[in-house]
């Protein structure tokens, strides 16, 4: 259960005084596929709980993943020691490789490339010791693939159920995707992804509850919240979901590393910035059905916009 009460760090998604689907990728600086927050223990130890408890829905991976896999962990491992040093630790010595995880209080030593090396494979292994997830999008023939991945808090989709699936076909449910080509335009800059320069874009959702784990597989546990939300319990029960979403080339497979790190915010926490309150009431204000609809938030729009004037009255 993770509830987050402070603003600190938010990524705050908002711009403008409307919401369309767009292409919202920006270059990544500093480049680092991974952040630490606060919550760094807690999150990685739901992960590792909910991977011991549903292993086929938190992992999935095809066999001709395998050197994709350990150039994602090479890239995830150099991101983590570049840029939390004081955190985890990576020594190298031709291919035996030595990683230390100073948080968990953690060291493996392995072979890199020798898929005996973990009890798992090398995508899991890595994805156990971030508070991402990690998906693998496998390149053939101009199109890119679903062919790995370790998902432990989707908003609300299937990583089993989407496993081998194209990028196109993953993205089919999202209405107004496929009639304006902006699936097709998202996909073509993807491919262009050059080593290096990493992207990021930011995706938001609301969830009524405090679960990072919202898989299409627990719908029935998690979903009748929605039913449940009031103009006075909105605060408290409603948490804004932003997705921070890195897209990396891997050189050497020309696989695309998908990272998505997600944050929770209650409505309380979030609406305490009246700046944000007034912009994020216009947008739902104005915000089309087709998308409220598919967001899954139609239930309990407008007692979210009814809690938030209320605290901009205050
Ligand atoms: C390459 C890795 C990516 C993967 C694996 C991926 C996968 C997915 C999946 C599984 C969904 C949920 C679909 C459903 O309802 O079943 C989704 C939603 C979506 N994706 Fe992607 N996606 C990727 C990249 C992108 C990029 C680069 C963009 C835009 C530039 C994008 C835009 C969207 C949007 C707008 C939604 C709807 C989300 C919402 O309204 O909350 N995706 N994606």
């Amino acid at each position: 259960m993770v509830i987050y009460n402070d603003r600190g760090n938010f990524p705050y998604p908002f711009k403008g005084k409307s919401f369309r689907y767009t292409n919202n990728s920006v270059l990544l600086d500093p480049p680092s596929s991974i952040e630490c927050t606060d919550y760094y223990e807690r999150e990685v130890q739901i992960k590792r709980k909910l991977l011991e408890e549903h292993p086929e829905r938190c992992y999935q991976s095809l066999p001709n993943t395998m050197d994709a896999q350990w150039e994602a962990l090479a890239l995830v491992a150099d991101n983590l020691t570049t840029y939390f040093p004081e955190k985890f630790s990576l020594l190298k010595e031709g291919r035996n490789w030595s990683f230390s995880n100073k948080v968990m209080n953690e060291h493996h030593s392995f072979i890199f490339g020798d898929d005996s090396s973990f009890p798992v494979e090398p995508l899991d292994f890595i994805g156990r010791h971030v508070q991402e997830d990690l998906i693998l999008m496998v390149q053939k023939d101009g199109e890119l693939f679903l062919d790995a991945g370790q998902l432990c808090f989707p908003a609300n989709w299937s990583l089993a159920f989407n496993l081998g699936m194209s990028f196109k076909e993953l993205h089919h449910p999202i209405p107004g995707f496929k009639d304006n080509d902006l699936v097709d335009r998202i996909q073509a800059f993807i491919l262009k992804i050059e080593d290096g320069a990493p992207w990021v874009r930011t995706n938001w959702q609301m969830t009524a509850g405090h679960r990072l784990d919202t898989p299409l597989e627990t719908f029935h546990d998690w979903g009748k919240a929605r039913k449940q939300v009031t103009k006075d319990n909105a605060g408290e029960l409603v948490h804004i979901r932003v997705e921070v979403q890195k897209l990396f080339r891997l050189p050497r497979t020309h696989s695309i590393l998908f990272s998505i790190h997600t944050h929770l915010l209650s409505l309380e926490a979030f609406s305490g910035n009246v700046e944000w309150a007034k912009q994020f009431t216009a947008i739902l204000e104005e915000l089309p059905s087709y998308i409220y609809e598919y967001k899954g938030i139609a239930l309990y729009r407008e007692a979210v916009i009814d809690y938030l004037n209320e605290r901009i009255r205050e």
